[in-house]
C-alpha cells in the first residue's frame, strides 16, 4: 500500500527536516509494510538517502536535464538529492498553473526515460461529476493521452478536483466505481485515491477492493497525524 504526503507549497526546509526526522524515527519504532512517500517543495529538498523508511519525491519538475528555463527545477536538481520519485499531472498544476496534457505527457516521458517512480494524477471537476459516471470516465481517459500506461513504475492517483482540500471526500461508492474501471485497463499499476483523506475516512477508502493507497495533502502536513494515518493503513486488512 502506498501512503503518500503531498506538502504542496507548505513547510520550510527546517520544518521539512524536522518532519522527516520524526517520521523516520516513528517508522523505525513501528515498522510498516506500507510504501511511505513524502513530496516536499523543491526549496526543501533533502538527501533522499537520509531517511531509510521514507521515499522522498518531487511534486513537480521541468523535463530537461538543465538549461535556460528560468524558475524551473531540472533533473539535475533532483539527482543532486537522489530523488527518483515524482508526482505528475496534479490538478493544481493542470488547473492553476495551466499545464496542458501535452506538457504533462512530456514530463511523463522524461521521468520514464530516467526510470523514476511516477504517481500520475487524474481527476474531474465538479461539473463533469454532476454529469454522471460515463462523463467522468470520458474525462479521465482523456488525461491519459500521450501517457505510456505500460511503464512498470507508475501508479495512478484518482483525485476528484472538487474533493481536494475541501474536507469533503468523494463517496466510497464513487471512488470504487472509478477505480474498478481503471483496474480493467491497468491490471498491474497501483491505484490510489486522493481528496480530503483523513484518519476518519482512511480505513473505508483503503478497504475499496481496487484501492492500493492514498495521496494526502492537508491531513499529512502534521507529522504526528501522518504517523496516525500510516498506523491506520497498517491495520487495514486487504
Ligand atoms: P487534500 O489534498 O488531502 O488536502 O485534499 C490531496 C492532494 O491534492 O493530493
Amino acid at each position: 500500500m502506498i501512503i503518500a504526503a503531498n506538502f504542496k507549497a507548505n513547510h520550510t526546509r527546517e520544518s521539512t527536516a524536522a518532519y522527516l526526522e520524526a517520521l523516520n524515527l516513528f517508522l523505525d519504532a513501528c515498522p510498516t509494510s506500507c510504501d511511505v512517500r513524502v513530496y516536499p517543495s523543491a526549496s526543501s529538498f533533502l538527501r533522499a538517502d537520509l531517511y531509510s523508511h521514507v521515499k522522498l519525491g518531487a511534486q513537480n519538475f521541468y523535463p530537461v536535464i538543465n538549461g535556460a528555463y528560468t524558475g524551473e527545477t531540472s533533473s539535475q536538481h533532483l539527482d543532486e538529492f537522489g530523488i527518483k520519485n515524482v508526482l505528475i499531472g496534479h490538478s493544481e498544476r493542470r488547473v492553476i498553473l495551466n499545464e496542458t496534457q501535452d506538457i504533462t505527457a512530456k514530463k511523463y516521458a522524461f521521468a520514464k526515460e530516467r526510470g523514476w517512480e511516477i504517481i500520475y494524477c487524474i481527476g474531474e471537476p465538479k461539473y463533469i461529476r454532476d454529469n454522471g459516471f460515463e462523463a467522468v470516465m470520458e474525462y479521465l481517459w482523456s488525461e491519459f493521452e500521450g501517457i505510456d500506461i505500460d511503464y512498470e513504475k507508475f501508479s495512478v492517483a484518482y483525485e476528484p478536483i472538487w474533493a481536494i482540500g475541501t474536507g469533503v471526500s468523494a463517496k466510497i461508492q464513487d471512488i470504487a466505481e472509478v477505480l474498478d474501471a481503471l483496474k480493467k485497463r491497468f491490471a498491474t499499476a497501483p491505484l490510489l485515491y486522493g481528496g480530503s483523506v483523513k484518519v476518519e475516512n482512511l480505513s473505508s477508502i483503503l478497504s475499496i477492493r481496487s484501492c492500493s493507497g492514498v495521496l494526502i495533502g492537508n491531513a499529512a502536513l502534521d507529522a504526528a497525524n501522518f504517523c496516525k494515518l500510516i498506523q491506520t493503513a497498517q491495520n487495514v486488512q486487504k
